[in-house]
Order: C-alpha cells, then structure tokens, then sequence
C-alpha cells in the first residue's frame, strides 16, 4: 500500500485525508504540532498512522522527521498546514508579521517540506507532491476584496509549485497545486459550501488522476483546472 505524509494532519483538511487514505490501507504519517493532543488521530487504525511532532515552521523539526525516515519511500507528500490569520485583513489592515506568519508557514515551510523529503518521493510508487492552495492564490479568476498576507502566500506557493515541476521533472516527480473549495473546517467555519468530506473525496479522485503529464497545474477539488 502507498505511504503519505501530511503535514497538520490532527484536524480539518489534513484529518481528512489522514482519515480518508488510511482507512483504504495507505500509510500515514501524520504531522502535528502537538503530540500530546490528536483525539481524531487517536481514534484511526493505529497500525497504519504514525504521529510526529512536526511544526513546519521550525525547520530543524522538519530535519528530525526526515532523519528518522530516510530511505523510506513517501508517495504522497501533502503540504496542507496552514491559517488565515485574520478575515478582515484587507487592504491597510494588517502587520507586517501577519503576513509573515502566513509565509514562513505557507511558502518557507512547505518549501522545506519538500526539500528534506525528496528522495523519500522520487523513490515512491507515486512520486506526487501536493500542495493545498486556494482560488485566494489565483491571479486568472474574478474574485473579492484581498486578503492581502494569505492571498499573497498562496500565490507564492503556486510559484514554487510551477518552478518544482520544472526542478524535480528528472527525478520523475508530479507537482500539483490543489484547491479545496471553500469547506468546513476551524479556518472555513459551518457556513461554508463543503463538508471535509466532499472536498477531500473530490482532491482524492484528481490526485489517483495524476500523472507527469499534469506536474505544474493548478486544479480545484472538482478537477476544474485554474489559470494561475
Ligand atoms: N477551509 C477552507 O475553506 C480552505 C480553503 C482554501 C484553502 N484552505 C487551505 O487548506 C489548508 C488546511 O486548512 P483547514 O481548513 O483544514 O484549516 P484548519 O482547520 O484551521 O487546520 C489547519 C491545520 O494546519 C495546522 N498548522 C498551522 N500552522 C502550522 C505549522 N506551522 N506547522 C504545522 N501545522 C500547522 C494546524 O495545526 P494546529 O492544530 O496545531 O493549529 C491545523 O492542523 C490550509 O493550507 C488552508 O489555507 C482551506
């Protein structure tokens, strides 16, 4: 069965595939920033989840995990971890550390993700790397008024996902953005338009679908490819 390693894994999205993926028979390593707290983790097939403290902000944890798994194939890596540090940060409205916090976690965390695991990946089944953006990050839709640190910090994912999938081509490596749709979630609230479930179910059909002829796309949850 595969493995996947996903960062913020003890609750919303990353739960979701945690949960998804493990109960098919996948691997799971589980990142979280608090090892003494995942009652949803808990309650997974802990044969098939192995829980690590992982705060991608810190690097040198990112280090430690990658020492304690080298030479062990990951499929999948999936950079979900994430926030939305204030909904009212438009524009004149927010600090310089609010959109800080949402790069060093966004663009410098998962570009460390990925850095330290990729030869776990090119030497996988699967060989994918997904990183979770949102239609905030996209340049080629209409949208709303700007969230300006976290509209910036997704779009500054997808650049790294576009420039990966040039890089990481000859290790044979799929580099995708997906977005979730808006869901429920701490982040999304009740209101929003998709359960966990139905967004995840949905990422998971377009990740079985993916192959190196799709490394550097933009993809929502329902397959719809975005212009970037
Ligand atoms: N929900 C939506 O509608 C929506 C839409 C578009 C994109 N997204 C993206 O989807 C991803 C997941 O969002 P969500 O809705 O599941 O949010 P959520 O319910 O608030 O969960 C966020 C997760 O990220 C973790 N996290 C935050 N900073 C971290 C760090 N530095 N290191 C490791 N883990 C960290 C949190 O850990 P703690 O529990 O320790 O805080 C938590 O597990 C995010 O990247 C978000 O931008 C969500």
């Amino acid at each position: 069965m595969p493995t996947a390693l996903i960062t913020g894994a003890n609750r919303g999205i990353g739960y979701e595939f945690a949960r998804q993926y493990s109960a098919d028979g996948w691997k799971i390593h589980a990142g979280t920033r608090s090892l003494q707290n995942n009652p949803l983790l808990d309650e997974l097939d802990q044969s098939l989840i192995s829980i690590h403290q992982l705060d991608i902000d810190d690097h040198a944890q990112i280090r430690a995990l990658s020492e304690k798994l080298v030479g062990e194939p990951i499929d999948l890596l999936i950079n979900n971890a994430g926030m939305c540090i204030d909904d009212d940060e438009y524009y004149g409205n927010f600090s310089d550390e609010q959109w800080m916090q949402q790069f060093r976690t966004h663009l410098f965390g998962s570009m460390a993700m990925c850095e330290a695991f990729v030869e776990n990946i090119a030497n996988s089944n699967l060989k994918t790397i997904i990183n979770i953006s949102s239609g905030n990050g996209c340049f080629g839709i209409d949208r709303g008024k700007g969230l300006f640190p976290y509209d910036s910090s997704k779009s500054a994912l997808n650049t790294i996902t576009k420039g990966m999938s040039v890089d990481l081509k000859d290790k044979g490596i799929t580099v995708v953005s997906l977005t979730p749709g808006f869901v429920a979630t701490d982040m999304g609230g009740q209101d929003a338009d998709l359960t966990p479930e139905e967004s995840i179910t949905g990422m998971r059909h377009v990740i079985a679908g993916l192959d190196q002829s799709k490394t550097g796309s933009f993809i929502r949850h329902n397959g719809v490819v975005l212009p970037w």
